[in-house]
């Protein structure tokens, strides 16, 4: 595994040598020489273990699940979780002893058993230790996923943390190489890719409508300063705002995009550019607000710029647009839109389909025409679980979508939707991006996949009649 300060020991010699050996193409073809020096610079770790795209496990009759992080993110996850046929919920751990107790008090409103309850800050090993759980489900603070996954992994249990799965390249590769190892399923838990917009989007995408998809563009627009500032377990959304820049929270953009087009499965995001503004935001919301809060000396501080835009370049010669800012006033947007060669789709600010077949794409479609082209194309997971999902709630549903998703494949022992290279490839962009505002430079995206993105075919969209029956073989590869 390199260190940060090797690779960019490695960045530098690998640089100067991929310009030297190019020069006489670089001159053939101008403009190309940068791009393949910082290509070359990419090293991939060997691999100690088999390919899991496309995992298939051991079915399991009940999915027996510990659930670490009982905060905002968590107390929705018991709820949801002891809503879904075929769980038990047999652990609760939270740092924090009322957390535990508000959850038990969630099971007991759901008529569930009572859990084991565990608090303090390393009770989550204890958790992992069990020989009675299949599933860890992490929703901690950013830092902790890592450490959290590796160990459940390592005591032979599937591992799902919340989002962005690990903060550096070196934790990318870590999960990587541990799913690998243990043959195991390691998911973030990226609920974005189960909107129904965005899932709608997904099926249209593959019977075709858009044509080749060429462009996405995806984002995190989220005012969240001031909660940044009051609340959070010891504020960890603002303690990672003071030391670090770039995209820390990449993926609710990238991920549904990342899968329309194929990443990892096809194609695969090749190297990227990001720049960030400074940081204002923070400092302009500490000063007025926390006037006399010891805080208050801290306001110039934040190192996060208040937005960041960073465009990916794939192998197949598309691009993507990924966004964060969670400090400026805006309504909430993840963008969410995909250019195809046969027409376009947007999410945010409002939906907008437009498609070569109705007036040559000039034009977005008429409201009725829209809403009957999306109930066309309501993604078959979405007619089956969409109603329920609604009921139960959790961002509109989708939380709920998820969560049965993720059930259904472990129970059933098929691929989960999102792959430890996924998670992986998505959140890397938290330490590139970092990287390439610093730097000032481009930056090449790790192949997590080892070459394997060149055997799969883009995620499928799931006929629920297979799903409820068996999946044809050529899906579960
Ligand atoms: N997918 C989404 O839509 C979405 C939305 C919000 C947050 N998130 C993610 O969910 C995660 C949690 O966010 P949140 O808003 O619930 O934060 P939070 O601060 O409300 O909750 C975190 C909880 O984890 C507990 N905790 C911290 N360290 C622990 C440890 N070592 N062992 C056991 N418990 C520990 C804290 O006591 C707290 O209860 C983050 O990764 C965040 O990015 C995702």
């Amino acid at each position: 595994m390199f260190s940060r300060r090797q690779f960019f020991k490695t960045s530098l010699a690998g640089g100067a040598a991929a310009l030297v050996g190019n020069t006489l193409k670089a001159a053939e073809n101008p403009g190309n020489s940068q791009a393949t020096s910082m290509l070359a610079e990419c090293e991939v770790p060997a691999r100690k273990g088999k390919s899991v795209l496309g995992l298939r496990t051991k079915p399991l009759k009940t999915v027996r699940i510990g659930i670490i992080g009982l905060g905002a993110r968590g107390g929705g996850a018991v709820d949801r979780l002891s809503q879904i046929e075929g769980t038990e919920i047999v652990a609760l751990c939270d740092i924090n002893p009322d957390r535990v107790t508000g959850a038990q008090n969630t099971l007991k409103k759901r008529q569930r058993k009572e859990a084991a309850s565990y608090s303090g800050g390393e009770a989550w090993r204890k958790v992992c230790e069990r020989d009675d759980i299949d599933l860890i489900y992490s929703p901690t603070p950013w830092e902790e996923h890592t450490p959290i996954a590796l160990y459940a992994m390592d005591c032979g249990k599937h591992a799902v943390v919340e989002v962005p799965m690990c903060l550096s390249v070196a934790d990318c590769w870590a999960l990587v190489d541990k799913a690998e190892e243990k043959q195991l399923h390691c998911m973030m838990l990226e609920n974005c890719c189960y909107d129904f917009f965005e899932m709608a989007t997904l099926n249209m995408a593959r019977q075709g409508l858009f044509g080749e998809v060429i462009h996405g563009e995806g984002a995190y627009n989220h005012n969240l300063t001031a909660g940044k500032f009051k609340s959070y377990y010891k504020h960890w959304r603002l303690e990672y705002s003071k030391y670090h820049t770039g995209n820390p929270y990449p993926t609710h953009g990238l991920g549904p995009i990342a899968q329309i087009m194929g990443i990892n499965r096809g194609d695969r995001m090749e190297y990227l550019s990001s720049v960030s503004t400074d940081q204002y935001s923070l400092a302009q919301w500490a000063k007025e607000n926390l006037k006399d809060d010891e805080r208050i000396t801290q306001s110039q501080r934040y190192k996060l710029g208040d937005m960041n835009t960073t465009i990916i370049h794939t192998v197949n010669g598309h691009s993507i647009m990924v966004q964060h800012d969670t400090s400026t006033p805006h309504p909430y947007s993840r963008i969410h839109y995909i250019q195809g060669t046969r027409g376009m789709a947007v999410k945010y600010p409002a939906q907008r389909i437009a498609l070569e077949t109705v007036g040559g794409g000039e034009g977005f479609l008429k409201e009725d025409a829209q809403k009957e082209l999306l109930a066309k194309y309501e993604h078959p997971m979405a007619k089956y679980i969409g109603e329920q999902a609604r009921k139960v709630g959790g961002h509109g549903g989708m939380d709920y979508i998820m969560d049965w998703r993720l059930i259904y494949c472990l129970r059933n022992g098929y691929p989960l939707d999102q792959s430890v290279y996924d998670g992986a490839a998505w959140s890397s962009l938290v330490e590139l991006t970092e990287r390439s505002v610093l730097n000032k430079c481009v930056v090449a995206v790790p192949d997590f996949t080892r070459g394997e993105w060149e055997n799969f075919p883009p995620l499928p969209v799931i006929d629920m009649k297979d799903v409820l029956h068996g999946y044809p073989d050529q899906i579960l590869r």
